[in-house]
């Protein structure tokens, strides 16, 4: 008789290999944020037509899909994360029309589309919360938020003692006197899942896009639906460095898996093999995988791995349980380094090891340097791969923005978990000179810094030693080598010094070396691509030291792989 697990990660059917054929499942996705990446109309604000004039540049990249932060109408009190209409497109950014000829331009070079969905609060001016409000504490409205009546003598004292992701306290009263919750800005009122209008118009809304022609959601706080019954107190303060740590009463119940297998039969009606990605922010990768499972949502983003610092030892061990993790549930794992919300990782790695949201510069040369190895790190690994626009730079945070010019809403609320999210966020360089370096003809809403010039896009075209075309490289062998995104498992080889990994994928090997010192290793193979210049094989006859050329390397000899350095090899 067959056991039947309970486990959770078992509870779908296991897989077929026919679900595993999946383009998604090694995919290249490159995230837009609309407003910084190109501004058609010259109102420093990035938009649709932007994105669409440079989709050829997207496909000569080399990635498969691009996935599109949120271009909806909004007040915009977060970036677009407070949709106000799921169905229309902000002004800002364009036209529903200018939306249909992006899905379908993109779909003519190759490229698929990815758009962001905003479940888990609305904007406090989408329609139902106007009427929540508007028509008083028995508007019928208030049931699909959470509305609740304060404690203390005269309900002056929030209903519990939750704080908002952006600091402060995660409720705010109404002139009537009753309360709403919101886990981000005020701007942004949880919607209240247990409610069936809120399913229904979701399922509704999805089915929107999908008749656009989109291929597939990133889930904005996906692990955020469902609220533990009772709404009970956390107990303590502090309460953010608890996030990611633990199952918190808003986030990650078990509840929210309901909502994704229902979101799952709509997405496998429609041809073409739409999907959908969580941002899940859960406490550890087992728990991500559960919203995975086969008849869940396709990926999750994997933040333990962008929380990694640049030491083997700690990657390996986030590789390893990561694919360990998503191996049962038959999902690819998935890696990224760099979004809209954190530091980005040249500027991580320039500093010392200290989470996601870094201030200072630290040592931009170095940080650059680990970045560029990081890439070819996670571009060697199985499953799919989430890159930030401007990482193909190497663009660095721009971490001393004045703080006039700041508009992150966690940076006006003090004690938020972000608060610096602006510096990731500065547009796009495109050109050497000119106007906000070709952004647009009308600067940007966040000013470039000077010299941004030397990372535009022209002036790292046709530069071999430049970190756009390593990306390039990196990104069309990708697609030359044989299964390098394929399979669930990468093989460690043995007997490499500390500080260092070796591993070997069908037909290829990397080697990187995460410290400051050069090692000298056996050359494995037949150097096909290097984050930084190869040089000092022992009896070698001929290097080709430029990053990006194939460089040989006689077998059987040694060759000193650099300092913070990743090299790809074929054998
Ligand atoms: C997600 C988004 C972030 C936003 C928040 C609230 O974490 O990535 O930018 O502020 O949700 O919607």
């Amino acid at each position: 008789m067959t056991q039947h697990s309970a486990a959770p990660a078992d509870r779908a059917a296991a897989p077929s290999a026919a679900d595993r054929t999946g383009w998604w499942r090694d995919a290249v996705i490159y995230q837009v944020y609309p407003r910084s990446f190109a501004d058609s109309n010259g109102d420093g604000m990035g938009d649709i037509e932007g994105v669409r004039s440079r989709l050829p540049y997207l496909r000569d990249l080399g990635i498969d899909a691009v996935w599109l932060s949120p271009f909806y109408a909004s007040p915009q009190a977060d970036a677009g994360y407070d949709v106000a209409d799921y169905r229309a497109i902000d002004p800002m950014f364009g036209t529903l029309l200018d939306a249909d000829a992006l899905i379908r331009d993109a779909h003519d070079l190759g490229l698929r589309i990815i758009v962001d969905v905003v479940p888990n609060h609305t904007s406090d001016q989408y329609e139902w919360f106007r009427r929540a409000i508007g028509d008083g504490p028995s508007s019928p409205l208030r049931d699909r938020y959470h509305f609740r009546a304060g404690k203390g003598e005269n309900g002056e004292l929030p209903p519990n003692d939750w704080e908002s992701i952006f600091g402060g306290p995660a409720w705010t009263r109404v002139a009537d006197g009753s309360w709403y919750l919101h886990l981000f800005a005020p701007e942004q009122p949880d919607l209240n899942w247990e409610h069936p209008a809120v399913a229904d118009e979701f399922r509704s809304i999805l089915r929107f896009w999908l008749d656009m022609g989109v291929d597939g959601f990133r889930v904005d706080v996906a692990h955020g639906l469902v609220k533990a019954p009772g709404l009970p107190d956390l107990g303590g303060s502090d309460q953010l460095r608890l996030l990611g740590n633990d199952v918190m009463p808003f986030f990650d119940q078990d509840g929210v898996h309901e909502i994704y297998r229902s979101w799952r039969t709509i997405l496998d009606e429609y041809p073409g093999e739409r999907i959908a990605v969580a941002e899940a922010w859960t406490p550890t990768v087992e728990r991500t995988a559960h919203y995975v499972r086969p008849d869940e949502l396709h990926q999750a983003f994997n933040f333990q791995y962008l929380g990694t610092h640049w030491d083997a030892a700690e990657l390996r061990e986030v590789i390893d349980g990561s694919l360990a993790a998503m191996r049962p549930v038959g999902a690819p794992a998935t890696w990224v380094l760099s979004n809209h919300d954190v530091t980005r990782h040249t500027t991580r790695f320039a500093n010392p090891p200290a989470g996601t949201q870094i201030r200072t510069p630290g040592d931009p040369e170095l940080g650059l340097r680990r970045a560029r190895a990081a890439t070819l790190l996670m571009l060697a690994l199985p499953g799919s791969a989430y890159l930030y626009q401007g990482e193909e730079l190497g663009l660095p945070d721009v971490t001393d923005l004045p703080d006039e010019v700041r508009q992150d809403p966690s940076f006006f609320r003090a004690a938020g978990q972000d608060g610096f999210r602006d510096g990731c966020r500065v547009p796009l360089p495109w050109t050497a000179e000119g106007s906000s370096y070709g952004f647009g003809s009308g600067g940007s809403w966040l000013p470039q810094p000077a010299g941004w010039g030397a990372l535009s896009v022209e002036a790292q075209t046709g530069d071999s030693g430049s970190t756009l075309e390593l990306y390039r490289r990196a990104l069309s062998l990708r697609r030359e080598l044989p299964g390098l995104g394929a399979g669930e498992s990468v093989e460690w080889l043995p007997g490499t010094p500390d500080g260092v990994l070796a591993f070997a994928r069908p037909g290829f090997r990397c080697t990187v070396n995460t410290t400051g010192r050069p090692v000298r290793l056996p050359v494995p193979g037949r150097m096909v691509l290097a984050s930084t210049e190869v040089t000092g094989a022992t009896g070698a006859a001929e290097v080709t030291g430029a990053t990006g050329a194939t460089g040989v390397l006689p077998e059987n000899s040694e060759f000193e792989l650099p300092a913070d350095s990743t090299v790809w090899w074929s054998v």
